[in-house]
C-alpha cells in the first residue's frame, strides 16, 4: 500500500473534493461525482443541511465531552460511518483494503459495497481484529437468484460483518446522464469482484406491448416478501438502505428489522427526490427516538452532523467525500477525512453547548429546509 504525503493546505471536505477531480480520469469523476438526470437531489442534499440554522446555547458545562454513542449493541467513538461505494480500486490503488483500515484506524464504521472491487473476506480479514475499529456491515442488493443471495449471506456471515445493509432504492439504474455521457468509469482490471458468479436471468420474449423495463429487469424485483425471506435466513441485524417515506420505516420497523437508512443515493436514483435532511425527521416521528435510523447525503460539514443528530439520526454515513480523500492520498487521505470531520463535529458540539450526543436536540435547530 503507498504512503502519500497528505497535500499542503487541505483543512475542508470541500478542500478535498477540489482536489480529487485532478487526480481522476474524466469519466471515473462523472461517475463519482454525478448523479440522476438534472442532478436536483445532488445539490438538493447538500444545500438542504445548510438551510437549517443553528441556535446553539452558551456556557453549558462542557467538560469530559465526548462523541460516544450505543449502536446495534456497540459503543462507537463517534457516530461516523462509511457508505456503501463501488469500486474503490477505481479511484486509487489502495482500493477497500485503504478504505477499510483507515476507517479502523480513526473508529470509523465501515459499510462495504457489494460492487466491491476487493473480494469481501479480504476486507473483513484487514480489520476485523483491530480493537478499536467501529462495525462492520455488508451491503447488499437482492438478486433475482436466491441460491446466489444465500451463498452471498453465508459469505458475509462467515467473514465476521456484523450486519446486512439492504439496498432497496435501486430496483434499476437511474438516469445517469452524466455518467452515460462520460463512458464507463474503472479502468481494466477493477470489477464488482464479489459478484461473479451470478448469472443474468434468462432473457424471455417480451409478451406483446410489453416494456422491457417492466417485464424483463423489473420481473425479479424484490418486495416486502422477500425481506422476509431474507430473515429467515440470517440471524445477522438487517438495516434497509435507501428509505425517504415514514410508511416504509415503518412497515420496516414491523416486520422486526434493525433500522433504515434514510437516503437516496447520494442522488444517483431518482432526481428530485426529497433530500434527506427533509425526510430524516418525519422518518424518526414516525418510528420514535429509539429504533436505528441513520442517514446520508450531501453531509460535507461538522454541523451536518450535528443537524442530522439533532434531527434524531443515530449515526451518519458519507459516500463521495471518502472517495475524495482517496483519490488524493490514499487510506491517509480518507482517515484524514473522517478526522476533519469528527473534529468539526466536536467543535459543534461546544459551539452549541452540547457535552454528549444526547445533548443534541431539535431546539438546537431552527426550521428551513424545503424539500
Ligand atoms: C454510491 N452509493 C452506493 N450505495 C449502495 O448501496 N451501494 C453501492 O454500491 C453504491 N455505490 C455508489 C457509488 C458511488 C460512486 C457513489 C457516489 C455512491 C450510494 C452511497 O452509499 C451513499 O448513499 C451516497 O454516496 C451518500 O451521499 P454522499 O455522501 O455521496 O453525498
Amino acid at each position: 500500500m503507498s504512503t502519500p504525503a497528505l497535500p499542503p493546505g487541505v483543512v475542508s471536505l470541500a478542500d478535498y473534493e477540489g482536489l480529487a477531480q485532478q487526480h481522476l480520469s474524466d469519466a471515473t469523476w462523472a461517475w463519482l461525482a454525478g448523479g440522476a438526470a438534472d442532478e436536483h437531489t445532488v445539490r438538493a442534499n447538500t444545500q438542504a443541511w445548510a438551510q437549517w440554522r443553528l441556535w446553539p446555547r452558551v456556557m453549558q458545562p462542557l467538560a469530559g465531552g465526548h462523541t460516544r454513542r450505543t449502536l446495534l449493541g456497540r459503543t462507537l467513538a463517534h457516530p461516523l460511518m462509511l457508505a456503501p461505494v463501488a469500486l474503490h480500486r477505481a479511484v486509487h490503488a489502495d482500493g477497500e483494503l485503504g478504505v477499510a483500515c483507515a476507517a479502523s484506524a480513526q473508529q470509523a464504521g465501515l459499510v462495504l459495497s457489494t460492487q466491491a472491487s476487493t473480494p469481501l473476506e479480504s476486507v473483513a480479514q484487514a480489520i476485523r481484529n483491530d480493537a478499536d475499529r467501529g462495525p462492520l456491515w455488508m451491503q447488499m442488493y437482492l438478486q433475482h437468484d436466491r441460491g446466489f443471495n444465500t451463498e452471498f449471506v453465508r459469505r458475509i456471515e462467515a467473514a465476521g460483518y456484523e450486519a446486512l445493509v439492504l439496498t432497496v432504492d435501486a430496483p434499476c439504474s437511474g438516469v445517469r446522464d452524466r455518467e452515460r455521457r462520460a463512458g464507463p468509469a474503472a479502468p481494466p482490471g477493477v470489477s464488482a469482484v464479489n459478484l461473479q458468479g451470478l448469472r443474468m436471468p434468462e432473457a424471455q420474449a417480451l409478451p406483446p406491448g410489453g416494456s422491457a423495463l417492466f417485464d424483463g429487469l423489473l420481473r425479479h424485483a424484490p418486495t416486502w416478501d422477500d425481506i422476509a425471506w431474507l430473515q429467515g435466513l440470517t440471524h445477522l441485524p438487517i438495516l434497509l438502505k435507501g428509505v425517504l417515506h415514514p410508511a416504509d420505516a415503518q412497515q420496516a420497523q414491523s416486520m422486526g428489522l434493525a433500522g433504515v437508512i434514510v437516503s437516496n443515493h447520494g442522488g444517483r436514483t431518482l432526481d428530485t427526490a426529497v433530500s434527506t435532511a427533509w425526510a430524516l425527521p418525519q422518518v424518526v416521528d414516525a418510528v420514535g427516538p429509539d429504533w436505528p435510523v441513520l442517514v446520508d447525503g450531501g453531509i460535507r460539514r461538522g454541523t451536518d452532523v450535528f443537524k442530522a443528530l439533532a434531527l434524531g439520526a443515530h449515526a451518519v454515513l458519507i459516500g463521495r467525500p471518502y472517495l475524495h480523500g482517496l483519490a488524493v492520498a490514499g487510506a491517509l487521505g480518507v482517515a484524514h477525512v473522517i478526522r476533519l470531520l469528527r473534529d468539526e463535529l466536536e467543535i459543534a458540539m461546544a459551539l452549541n453547548g452540547c457535552r454528549t450526543l444526547s445533548d443534541i436536540r431539535r431546539a438546537h435547530l431552527v426550521p428551513g429546509p424545503r424539500a
